[in-house]
């Protein structure tokens, strides 16, 4: 299966270059599945319905998230109807609302999808995310593509994660830090990896927020709101060709910058 996997979009700037882009790719690529992680969509925060409801409406199958999740608590009701596409990460504590992983039926297939957090240069001590991927898998049955979103900021955690699920899912795809990073490989026990897809956000700012305000946080420390930056827009993605539930062929990393 054809997989294309978008990392982090951020506020309008990121959900406008989607709306552009992904019908262009849909009939470039030809994926039979579209994930985004779409943790920052809502002004570079959490999820609203209203910018779930824009990024499915252009064509984003499922959605992920990770620490920033939270930001805006409506979500919760939004993770707690079963029907809509959006997990958060997995190794959050059991009592937290929604699930950290679906199964996606996609014609005759199912994909399952996974959620996980790292715990290295993170806020706080989620659960054991390499535990948790085991229950998840012990769990499953009968599948065809697993893909898990990794969202970590270090990247010693991040491939430690590749090599303790390489042949046991389709793809590991780390997201969170916005940037991507050239180290797309199959890893060699057949499980496409990449530390980070990187975003869809605007291409001169800090992380997709206003360059001058984070710069000004960091001079004076002084924790000033970040706004989401303006301007063209970088999108950042992967296209995964799946061959079982712990195998791909290919991962390939896809660019675009567009002026909107
Ligand atoms: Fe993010
Ligand atoms: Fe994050």
């Amino acid at each position: 299966m054809k997989i294309l996997f978008f990392g982090d979009i951020v506020g309008k700037p990121g959900r406008e270059a989607i709306k552009i882009v992904l019908p262009k790719w849909r009939k470039e690529y030809r994926p039979d599945f579209v994930v985004a992680n779409g943790e920052n969509i809502a002004h570079g925060r959490g999820i609203t319905e209203k910018s779930l409801k824009e990024i499915l409406d252009a064509g984003i199958d499922f959605v992920t998230s990770g620490d920033h999740i939270w930001d805006n608590k409506k979500v919760i009701s939004l993770l707690e109807n079963e029907e809509i596409p959006l997990i958060r990460p997995a190794n959050y504590p059991s009592i937290c609302p929604g699930k950290g992983w679906k199964v996606v039926q996609i014609r005759t297939k199912k994909i399952l999808v996974i959620n996980l957090i790292g715990r290295v240069f993170m806020h706080y001590n989620y659960d054991d995310p390499f535990r948790c991927a085991d229950e998840i898998l012990s769990e499953v049955e009968d599948i065809d593509s697993v893909i898990v979103d990794w969202h970590a900021e270090a990247t010693s955690e991040k491939i430690c994660l590749g090599w303790y699920l390489d042949g046991r899912v389709s793809a590991v795809l780390g997201t969170h830090t916005h940037i991507p990073t050239a180290d797309e490989r199959i890893l060699p026990r057949g499980t496409a990896y990449i530390s980070d897809v990187g975003m869809v956000g605007v291409k001169d700012s800090s992380l997709g927020m206003d360059k001058e305000i984070a710069l000004k946080v960091f001079k004076t420390q002084i924790p000033y709101r970040l706004e989401v930056a303006q301007g063209p827009v970088e999108i950042n993605a992967v296209l995964v060709e799946t061959l079982s539930k712990n195998k791909a062929k290919s991962i390939k990393r896809l660019k675009e910058v567009l002026e909107l």
